[in-house]
């Protein structure tokens, strides 16, 4: 097996941290994996935001709906989709459907964009999980794809400096784990998910 696949499948998500402090360099090669992810043409079209504060945890654990992880954990990310950055990188003008997300469909571009910032949402979370560093995405918290929480979402747009059109994804936590233990992966079986040329076909793998 890959030393990939292992670290694959021994990440958890990681919600009750230590307290202690995860060094700066240790964030920095974090944010490099995310930075360094690939995206459609290259667009990049996310922006990254390490949280250490305690004032701006509690702000966006209020947002995620309460979640304690968040403002116990000792730094958060705060993911930004920017479908701006598209018109920045030339793309638009192209008149191919299937290479210009904004002919593909009604919000093409905002759906193309949440969707870039997948990528480097994984690699940050497995570049933590190879320093030993535990991580726990967070989906659940107001913002235009929720739609719920509105008014702490706009305080948080506005202190975390985003213009209107910039999204927030995802948020990610971070800290050491509190009382480390194996993962427990539940996950459907390999044939549940995985097929050979058309869905019902078994692979023999
Ligand atoms: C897009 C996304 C959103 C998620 N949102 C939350 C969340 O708001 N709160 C939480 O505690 N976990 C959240 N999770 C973590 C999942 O619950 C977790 O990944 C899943 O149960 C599998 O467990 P594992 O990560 O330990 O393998 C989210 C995961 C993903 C991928």
């Amino acid at each position: 097996m890959s030393e990939l696949l292992d670290l694959i499948k021994s990440r958890k998500s990681v919600r009750q941290y230590t307290g202690k402090h995860i060094p700066d360099e240790d964030l920095k090669k974090i944010l490099e994996a995310g930075r360094l992810a690939p995206s459609w043409m290259n667009v990049q079209c996310w922006k990254f935001i390490l949280v250490k504060s305690q004032e701006n945890k509690d702000l966006l654990s209020e947002l995620s709906v309460g979640q304690p992880q968040v403002k116990n954990a000792d730094a958060v990310i705060v993911c930004v989709a920017d479908p701006d950055s598209w018109e920045e990188a030339k793309i638009t003008h192209i008149q191919k459907p299937a290479l210009n997300p904004a002919l593909q469909c009604e919000n093409g571009i905002l759906i193309r964009s949440l969707e870039q910032v997948i990528y480097p949402v994984s690699y940050m979370m497995l570049e933590a999980a190879s320093l030993g560093i535990g991580s726990c995405i967070i989906g659940a918290f107001g913002s235009e794809i929720t739609g719920v929480l509105p008014e702490i979402y706009s305080q948080v747009k506005q202190k975390l400096n985003l213009k209107d059109t910039q999204i927030i994804s995802t948020i990610i936590t971070l800290g050491y784990e509190e009382n480390p233990a194996p993962a427990d992966k539940k996950r459907k079986d390999f044939n549940e998910v995985i097929y050979m040329e058309k869905i019902g076909e078994k692979t023999n793998l």
